[in-house]
């Protein structure tokens, strides 16, 4: 049984948030109004690493248009569970976005510092149009106003894991979003 393993992911869960079948009814809706609202343009759809991988892996596939995808490494946060308040590269675009009309996916917007940073950097670079499709959102901890086109869920100000989204590098692969039990935190 799952839940007798010690090396179980599961055991370390409080509470699970976000089911995968919510989960995977988010990408379906995004996907959908994505579809509608991108056609006929020069689609590029910018993941996030490596929090949204996941759900960008699900969400292009929800998306019935032609694309190029990339992905951007931006760092806000260390390992710790607090923001540390900048904002940096670590790996950039392998492609030009130039012209073109970029979907930036992200795992989960916070202060919304990394991505009102980001729409800053495409706008710079002469993007025709820049949205943002996030899984999640933490509105409660908003401290810089970005515009987020798609949202799969609101979530309250807890520190979540889970579909991509990690603490300290680990439980990106558990299927759903939750929170962890604070003994895991505190070890
Ligand atoms: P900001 O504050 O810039 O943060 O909007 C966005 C990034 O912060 C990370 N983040 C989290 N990571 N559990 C995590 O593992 C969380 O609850 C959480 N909240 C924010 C996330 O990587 C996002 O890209
Ligand atoms: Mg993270």
């Amino acid at each position: 049984m799952a839940e007798t393993r010690v090396d179980s992911i599961e055991r370390d869960v409080a509470e699970v948030l976000v089911s995968k079948e919510e989960i995977m009814a988010a990408v379906e809706r995004i996907g959908k109004a994505v579809t509608e609202d991108f056609r006929g343009e020069s689609l590029i759809v910018i993941g996030i690493l490596k929090g949204a991988f996941a759900f960008m892996a699900d969400l292009i596939q929800a998306i019935d248009l032609p694309m190029e995808i990339d992905f951007m490494d931006v760092s806000s946060y260390g390992t710790s569970t607090t923001s540390s308040g900048e904002v940096r590269i670590l790996k950039d675009l392998s492609t030009t976005v130039e012209g073109k009309s970029v979907l930036i996916v992200e795992d989960i917007v916070d202060t919304g510092l990394t991505l009102s940073y980001l729409t800053k950097v495409m706008e710079s670079r002469g993007v025709k149009k820049v949205a943002i499709a996030t899984l999640l959102t933490k509105p409660s901890r908003r401290e810089r106003a970005v515009n987020v086109d798609y949202v799969g869920y609101e979530v309250a100000d807890k520190f979540v894991v889970g579909y991509g989204i990690d603490f300290a590098e680990k439980y990106r692969n558990l299927p759903y979003v939750g929170v962890l039990k604070p003994e895991v935190y505190e070890k």
